[in-house]
């Protein structure tokens, strides 16, 4: 066993979803309590000016891009996307047999686990015991040039966090579904 941390996996969720969300700074012009229903929006026949403030005040520095950004976030969380949980209620708990892990994630009672596969380097030096790099890879594409290169790969299914699909499906889901969230599959 070298010193990989499978915890680093609680990270995989993360790259997977929209950015957290921030509240708006102090100083940034307020939303309002209740955002409008889609259907109360007003009507705008050009593509939206992204320098202006929902309540379409005109940015003037760059600190106001500041909260701008802070303002963008709520609203496509609010709009489309779903609101990002709040990760620091999860614990998380993998269990490593071999080349498989298997991560179970958990928050209020519910728990949500997937699976990934371990593959260390082809080519380590096993005395003394050291720590590897690790890659964590959502798959989908050829990563054996890692395991020539020393470093260790972590392999997880995607669609077993959360489906790519209108049908909600995976760990996520079993975790928060009922609660206003959606998946945003982003590969970096
Ligand atoms: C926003 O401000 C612009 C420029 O003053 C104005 O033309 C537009 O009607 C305003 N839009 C709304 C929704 O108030
Ligand atoms: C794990 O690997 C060891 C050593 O190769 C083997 O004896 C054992 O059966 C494996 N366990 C499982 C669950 O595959
Ligand atoms: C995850 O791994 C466990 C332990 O090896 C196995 O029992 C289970 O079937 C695996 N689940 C999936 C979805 O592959
Ligand atoms: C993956 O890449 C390695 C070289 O990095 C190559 O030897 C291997 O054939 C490739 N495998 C597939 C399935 O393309």
């Amino acid at each position: 066993m070298y010193g990989i941390t499978p915890l680093v996996l609680l990270y995989s969720l993360c790259v997977v979803y929209a950015a957290k969300l921030a509240a708006l700074p102090e100083a940034c012009p307020r939303l309002p309590n209740k955002l409008p229903a889609p259907t109360d929006l007003p009507i705008i026949d050009d593509l939206p000016n992204p320098f202006r403030f929902f309540n379409n005040v005109s940015l003037k520095s760059t600190a106001d891009w500041a909260c701008r950004k802070a303002e963008l976030k709520i609203l496509v969380q609010e709009y489309m996307y779903g609101y990002y949980p709040d990760h620091s209620r999860e614990t998380v708990r993998t269990v490593r047999t071999n080349g498989t892990l298997v991560i179970t994630v958990s928050v209020g009672g519910k728990s949500g686990s997937f699976n990934a596969t371990l593959e260390l380097p082809t080519s380590i030096d096993a005395t003394p015991r050291r720590p590897v790099p690790v890659v964590i890879s959502a798959g989908g594409q050829n990563d054996t040039v890692f395991l020539g290169s020393g470093v260790a790969l972590v392999t997880f299914n995607v669609g077993d966090v959360a489906a790519d699909s209108t049908t909600p499906g995976g760990a996520f889901w079993d975790l928060y579904s009922g609660e206003d969230i959606g998946g945003l599959l982003e590969f970096v």
